[in-house]
C-alpha cells in the first residue's frame, strides 16, 4: 500500500504571480494500491463533487505518468481523504497532481527523483507556484521557460502564522484567469517586480515588517476583486487587526493574512466575517517546510 500526504499551497502571495508559492499546514492523504484491473476510487471525506471515474485528477495524473514512461496502466485503487477545500485557491488541483505523480512513481518503481517530479508537475500545471511548494514545502520562487523551471526554496520561520479566510463559494482558476488583461502598464509591472523581489528577500531574512508593502499587487488582484465579494474589505480589515501583509490566495477566493497575534486576530476577523452575507471561516495555519511525503508499506520513503 502506498500512502501520500500532500500539503495545501498558496500561490502568488500578492505580487509573485505564477512564480511564488508556499506550502501550508493543511493536508490531503491518498492511499493507493494495485488491483487486478480497472479502477476503484473511494472518497472518504464524503465530498460528492470529486469525480470517482476517469476524470478524477489523481487517477488522470497516474495514467499520464504511465503513458509518459511507456508502460501499461495497471488496475488501481485510490482512497482519498481530502482536507484541502476545492476551488478555493488553496492548491487542491496541485495536490492531486503531486499525489498522482508520487503514486505513479512508486507503483511503477520508476524511482524518478523529487527534482524530476518537480519539473514534471510544473509542466503539467503550466506554472510552478503550487506544485513546487506542494512537493518540496517552504516558499518557492520559480521561473519557467520552454524546457525547464529554475527555483529557489526558502524555509519559512515557524513563528510566522497565516490566517486563511475561506468562503463557502468557489471560484474556478479558469474564470479567475479569464478576467486578467493581456497587457499591463509599465508602472504596474515595475510595481510588481519591486514587490516580488522584496517579498522573496524579506521571507529569506524573516523581515516580516516589510510584508505589508511586499505583498501588494497590481497584476491580478484588482481584476479578480469583482469575482470575490468583500475581498478588498477583508484585506483592509486584516491590516486594521494587525496583519503584517494580506493577499488573495492563488486565483482565490480564499484570502491570507500574515499574523503575529494569532488569538486576537482570529477573534476580531471571525467577528467581522460574521457580518458578511457570504459564509467565511478563518483558520490559523503555518508554513509546511517539508512538502509531500510518501510511505510504501508504512515505511517513510521521502
Ligand atoms: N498563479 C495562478 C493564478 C495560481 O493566480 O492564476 C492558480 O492556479
Amino acid at each position: 500500500m502506498i500512502k501520500v500526504k500532500v500539503p495545501a499551497t498558496t500561490a502568488n502571495m500578492g505580487p509573485g504571480f505564477d512564480s511564488i508559492g508556499m506550502a501550508l499546514s493543511m493536508y490531503n492523504i491518498v492511499y493507493a494500491e494495485e488491483i487486478k484491473e480497472g479502477f476503484d476510487i473511494v472518497i472518504q471525506d464524503g465530498n460528492t463533487q470529486i469525480p470517482t471515474d476517469e476524470d478524477n485528477l489523481i487517477y488522470k495524473t497516474v495514467a499520464y505518468f504511465y503513458k509518459n514512461i511507456g508502460k501499461p496502466l495497471p488496475g488501481i485503487r485510490l482512497i482519498q481523504q481530502d482536507s484541502i477545500p476545492h476551488t478555493r485557491g488553496l492548491g487542491s488541483s496541485a495536490a492531486c497532481i503531486v499525489a498522482g505523480l508520487h503514486i505513479g512513481n512508486a507503483l511503477s518503481k520508476s524511482f524518478f527523483s523529487k527534482e524530476e517530479l518537480v519539473q514534471m508537475a510544473a509542466q503539467i500545471e503550466g506554472h510552478p507556484d503550487n506544485t513546487t511548494p506542494a512537493l518540496l514545502g517552504g516558499m518557492t520562487i520559480g521561473a519557467m521557460n520552454d524546457k525547464d523551471m529554475k527555483y529557489v526554496k526558502v524555509n519559512v520561520a515557524e513563528n510566522i502564522h497565516f490566517a486563511v479566510m475561506i468562503p463557502d463559494f468557489t471560484l474556478s482558476t479558469e474564470l479567475a484567469r479569464s478576467v486578467l488583461p493581456k497587457e499591463v502598464p509599465l508602472k504596474d509591472a515595475v510595481f510588481n517586480a519591486s514587490r516580488a523581489a522584496l517579498l522573496a528577500a524579506s521571507m529569506i531574512t524573516s523581515d516580516i515588517d516589510n510584508l505589508s508593502l511586499a505583498m501588494e499587487d497590481r497584476l491580478h488582484q484588482i481584476y479578480r476583486a469583482g469575482l470575490i465579494p468583500n475581498m478588498e474589505s477583508i484585506i483592509e480589515r486584516a491590516k486594521v487587526y494587525g496583519a503584517k501583509g494580506a493577499f488573495l490566495s492563488g486565483a482565490g477566493p480564499s484570502l491570507i493574512a500574515v499574523v503575529k497575534n494569532v488569538v486576537a486576530f482570529r477573534k476580531e476577523m471571525a467577528a467581522y466575517l460574521n457580518t458578511l452575507s457570504d459564509v467565511w471561516q478563518v483558520q490559523m495555519l503555518q508554513a509546511d517546510n517539508e512538502g509531500a511525503k510518501v510511505w510504501i508499506n508504512e515505511e517513510l520513503k521521502y
